[in-house]
């Protein structure tokens, strides 16, 4: 089976309700359906109503038995623009500021799932990745003991003798440019218990990325990596994770053999943390394109699921981001 099928089996057996700001959005209408068929969980459509209707009967789809709530008329968002006031006035936000924002689908569906009417998240189809996840930063907020949000790609390999079964975790590729040792130390953290939770692997071997293996080189690039390793290991010194490793020694025993030698991680990896956005981001799309991997990104580190989808995905792309923060949500 693959990740995804297994990822949506674990969704089916405890369904979640999971907002879509995007309600009128012609793939999110579509996916709605195909989430509802599938059982992965119970769809929340934002948007006018009507909208949603003749945008459903011009594609032909079916949305009987999936919520919609209009953020315009919505008898909660007079309690949800209160929440929001309180929640945000000390940043200056006004209660008229308050009022206004929750009528924007985006503010609406984070303030649904903080008041628990909602138990995640999925945006992104018309949105940018700043304007999803500004919101979600400043309402939402980090889990307890998790000081920042980052996110995981979770790469399907062709090949089967990489990582997990050839899954291997990825972080992070999307929210932080330039993480200092502490917040790259919180991202391998967060990338664990993704690795965990999302996708079954029971014993993550994080490694900590670099262009130098165990001291091989000398910059203050290598020294971050170095100091990130240390205070991953104070923040959770059960954790098997070691550092700083180059890619290869990270993935390939022959490499670990020669470059770090009694290692617990290198050369069997199955998480990998990349120094900064530029490094993670370059190397998951290599991975993706020339590697052939399939590759599924999440948020990780918020207090509740909400994830981001590309402004080019598919409805494929949707339905399955909608299984991740289900799981997510559990
Ligand atoms: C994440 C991001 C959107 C933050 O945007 P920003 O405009 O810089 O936001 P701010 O710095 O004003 O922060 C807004 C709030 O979020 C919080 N925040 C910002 N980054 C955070 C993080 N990684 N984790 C937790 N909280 C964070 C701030 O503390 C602030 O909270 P507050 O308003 O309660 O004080 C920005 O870092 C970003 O655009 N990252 C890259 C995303 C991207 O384009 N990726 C492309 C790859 S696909």
């Amino acid at each position: 089976m693959s990740m995804i099928e297994m990822i949506k089996d674990k969704a089916r057996k405890n369904v979640k309700r999971i907002v879509l700001p995007e309600g009128t959005e012609p793939r999110t209408v579509a996916a709605a359906a195909e989430i509802l068929k599938e059982g992965l969980a119970e769809p929340i459509l934002l948007g006018n109503p009507e909208a949603i209707k003749a945008e459903a009967e011009k594609q032909g789809v079916d949305l009987a038995g999936i919520c919609t709530a209009d953020p315009e008329t919505s008898e909660k968002a007079p309690a949800y623009s209160e929440a929001l006031y309180e929640l945000r006035k000390t940043k200056g936000v006004t209660p008229e500021a308050a009022e206004q924002l929750v009528k924007d689908p985006m503010y609406y569906g984070i303030m649904m799932v903080k008041s628990g009417d909602a138990d995640g998240l999925v945006s992104g189809a018309v949105h940018s990745t700043g304007d999803m996840l500004r919101p979600a930063l400043q309402i939402i907020k980090t889990k307890p003991g998790i000081k920042i949000v980052s996110s995981s790609f979770l790469m399907d390999c062709p090949n089967k003798d990489l990582g997990e079964d050839g899954l291997l975790v990825y972080a992070d590729c999307v929210v932080m440019p330039n993480p200092t040792a502490e917040e790259l130390a919180y991202i391998a953290i967060a990338a664990a218990d993704t690795a965990k939770t999302l996708c079954g692997i029971e014993e993550p071997r994080v490694a900590m990325l670099s262009f130098s293996t165990k001291g091989s080189a000398k910059h203050e690039l290598v020294t971050k990596v170095q100091e990130a390793t240390a205070f991953a290991h104070e923040l959770a010194p059960d954790l098997l994770l070691d550092g700083e490793l180059q890619f290869d020694a990270a993935l390939n025993p022959e490499v670990a053999a020669l470059k770090a030698k009694g290692s617990p991680v290198a050369g069997r990896a199955n998480v990998l943390i990349f120094p900064d956005l530029q490094a993670g981001n370059i190397g998951y799309k290599i991975t993706q394109r020339i590697g052939g991997a399939e590759c599924f990104a999440v948020l990780q580190g918020l207090a509740k699921p909400c994830n981001d989808l590309s402004r080019g995905c598919s409805v494929e792309d949707i339905v399955n981001t909608v299984a991740m923060t289900a799981v997510q949500a559990q």
